[in-house]
């Protein structure tokens, strides 16, 4: 068994309930915290060019994004893509409704085009094969390993193509180095202490190894400075061929390919069934979708 399985983890701040101000705030940091030490450029290495090698032009990428925060990992990402000439069409989840509505917020008046959706990394409340791809930036440090075998499972269960993990490596160096140019950068309270917290919770390139032996790896890299990728092909992962190929290789899928351009409000309704049929997870699920017309609310009824 893994020696981190049981290791008791301390929570973050940004794991309890603050006050939205302070949410806010501590969520703009991390996005310009992601910016400048290159974390934005890790995950957008890692999965870019795998979402656009799943491009077609009838319908876009579905990508789930877990633990999402603000959403500007993903929304990043997705205009990677698309300068390839992939559409990639972002599902944010997050546990914290207060994250989801302050992303929403962030992202301006005229919105970043995502669906974010409350609910736990563990259970997803999604149909199998439901998206291309799953990703999570940042997340696998706040659990040991159980959890993480638990939501790489979710993740692998819920994408077609595979699940790619980005995340801080521990080492000393990046402790001081948070020490030393957090406070320099005007990195406020909650995000100083999360960061100093993440770095000793994260794990390193060999303990994730250790932890994903039995899954198919297809990269498991440093990610230069301070950071690791992991990308895990699904269990019955079958590279696209043609666009139409996927459709029927995948009949439950979001992107059927009977369905040609399915628009903006048709994912929606999609995704929200999906999020209805799965009304037996015991979780509160807040939709915040990006139209005022496509936001739904539902409440599991146990
Ligand atoms: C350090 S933040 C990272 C946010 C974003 N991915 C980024 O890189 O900027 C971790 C996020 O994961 C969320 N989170 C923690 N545990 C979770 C869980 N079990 N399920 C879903 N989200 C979770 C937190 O609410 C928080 O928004």
């Amino acid at each position: 068994m893994h020696k981190r399985v049981d290791r008791p983890l301390f929570p973050e701040l940004m794991d309890g309930a603050l006050p939205y101000l302070e949410a806010r705030r501590a969520l703009a940091d991390l996005d310009r915290v992601n910016r400048l030490l290159l974390g934005v450029g890790a995950a957008r290495r890692t999965l870019a060019r795998r979402l656009a090698a799943e491009a077609a032009p009838e319908r876009p990428v579905a990508l789930l994004d877990l633990g999402t925060g603000s959403g500007f990992i993903a929304r990043e990402v997705a205009r990677a893509a698309g300068r390839m000439g992939c559409r990639v069409r972002v599902v944010g989840l997050d546990r914290r409704l207060a994250h989801l509505v302050v992303g929403r917020a962030l992202a301006g008046r005229a919105g970043d085009g995502q669906l974010r959706v409350a609910a736990s990394a563990d259970a997803l409340p999604f149909r199998d094969g439901a998206f291309d791809w799953t990703v999570s930036n940042l997340l696998f440090h706040h659990f040991g390993g159980l959890s993480n075998q638990a939501i790489l499972a979710e993740m692998r269960r819920c994408s077609r193509r595979g699940a790619a993990v980005v995340d801080l490596r521990r080492s000393r160096l990046a402790g001081w180095m948070i020490r030393g140019l957090f406070p320099l950068l005007g990195i406020g309270r909650v995000a100083r202490h999360d960061g100093l917290l993440s770095i000793r919770q994260s794990w390193t390139l060999a303990e994730v190894r250790e932890l994903v032996a039995e899954l198919p790896v297809e990269e498991l890299r440093r990610r230069f400075p301070f950071r690791w990728s992991l990308v895990v092909a699904t269990a019955n992962c079958r590279p696209r061929q043609s666009s139409a190929g996927v459709g029927r290789d995948h009949p439950r899928s979001l992107a059927a390919g009977s369905r040609p351009k399915p628009s903006a409000s048709t994912t929606a309704a999609t995704i929200a069934r999906s999020i209805a049929r799965a009304a037996s997870t015991p979780t509160w699920l807040g939709w915040a979708a990006t139209s005022p017309r496509a936001r739904v609310t539902t409440r599991s009824p146990s």
